[in-house]
């Protein structure tokens, strides 16, 4: 992204900013879609020999907005999405859709529920023996919809997803992005006011993750469809979603605006997610040292928030480490449409030097990670 264009971006991210409306979570739509209320769930007896997955949640998740849940292996993210759509039960607590009590429901119920949910999965789960058309047409079906309505249903839907030409084609000959358009397909079949996703690009390269996260943003905003996703790569947050939860051992241990969380994160767990999502420029990769042998030199990315913090920072480092520091690589990234900027730097390891520059970063309020030595 070039600078300009960033400018522009922080411009209109400043604009909206303290303005009510421009919240979909919060303004426009008032009322949440999903509403987690103390929800626990706890695997095997109760009392002890038990394990709590999922402990105490409270969280919102907004009408017409995209959610991120994200968290460790084994956080509890799977666990705490299944109980939206009653997957899983829900032990205490509760968990409304649309304020409707999922654990309330009767059988009946809980399948209308369930044809007002999409899902889609990490691993696709398509029916091989089912080519693309009828993988999609299969919610139809259980529904009890007729053939023909089922065919004036489907094909528009592989047209959204970008797969009109392939209806006749097995999963087996389908690539894993293209897996996932059919899932995606498959998961909007019913016009359902909400769609889950479980890991729905953890399987995919970079590339083809990109385009199925544009894919969800865009039916997102076409379809104004509510979304709550969940994944353990901040990557995926930062690119989707205006609303994220960070959740560890079976606790949201912070919320919020996905740009509020990333500026200012305030739990360990968060801090640690980001810092793995900030990836080390590729030429620089060979030459990094874990440790540092006599002489090499530190090598920390400094994470600026806002396009306006960027330059005079900058600027202040150099004046405050003279000529001991050398800039490697920035870029100025975004965050939910919103700018930020990151800089690699290198410099002595000599102890006066490292304390100077600790001070600096103390003072500023900068976010800094020790990459590792080069010589
Ligand atoms: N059916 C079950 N019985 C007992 N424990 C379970 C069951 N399902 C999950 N767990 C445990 O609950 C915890 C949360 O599991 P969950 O699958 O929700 O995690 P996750 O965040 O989705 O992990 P991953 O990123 O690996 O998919 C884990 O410690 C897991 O071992
Ligand atoms: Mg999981």
């Amino acid at each position: 992204m070039t600078t300009q264009h960033a400018d522009q971006q922080a411009a209109t991210g400043a604009a909206s900013k303290g303005q009510v409306g421009s919240d979909p979570a919060n303004a426009t739509h008032p009322v949440p879609m999903v509403a987690f209320e103390r929800a626990g769930k706890r695997y095997g007896p109760t009392g002890e020999g038990g394990f709590t997955a999922v402990d105490s949640v409270d969280l919102i998740v907004g009408r017409g907005a995209i959610t991120g849940i994200i968290g460790r292996s084994g956080a509890g993210k799977s666990t705490l999405i299944r109980m939206v759509n009653g997957l899983e039960t829900v032990t205490s607590g509760k968990v409304l859709v649309d304020g409707v009590d999922v654990g309330g429901l009767g059988e009946a119920a809980l399948r209308s529920l369930r044809r007002q949910i999409g899902m889609i999965f990490q691993h696709f789960n398509l029916l091989s023996s089912r080519t693309a058309f009828d993988n999609v047409a299969l919610p139809l079906e259980i529904a009890g919809v007729e053939k023909k309505a089922i065919r004036d249903k489907v094909g528009p839907l592989l047209d959204l997803v970008g797969l009109g030409d392939k209806a006749g084609s097995y999963p087996s000959e389908l690539s894993g992005g293209q897996k996932q358009r059919i899932g995606i397909a498959r998961a909007l079949a019913t016009d359902p006011k909400l769609l889950l996703s479980d890991e729905a690009t953890s399987a995919l390269d970079p590339e083809t993750t990109q385009s199925i996260l544009e894919l969800l943003k865009r039916i997102n905003a076409e379809l104004g469809l509510t979304i709550l996703l969940i994944t353990h790569e901040m990557d995926v947050v930062k690119t989707i979603a205006s609303h994220v939860a960070v959740i560890d051992a079976g606790r949201i241990v912070e919320s919020g605006r996905t740009f509020d969380v990333y500026t200012n994160p305030r739990h360990e767990t968060t801090r640690t997610l980001l810092a793995s999502a900030l990836k080390l420029p590729q030429w620089l990769r060979p030459v990094v040292k874990p440790q540092p042998s006599a002489g090499d030199k530190v090598l920390v990315r400094l994470v600026f928030f806002g396009d306006t913090a960027f330059r005079p920072l900058t600027g202040r480092l150099v004046a405050e480490l003279g000529s001991d520091v050398n800039i490697l690589a920035g870029a100025i990234e975004e965050i939910s449409g919103e700018p930020f900027g990151s800089l690699v730097v290198s410099y002595s390891a000599e102890p006066d030097v490292v304390a100077r520059a600790d001070r600096f970063y103390t003072e500023t309020g900068l976010v800094t990670e020790v990459l590792g030595y080069v010589a």
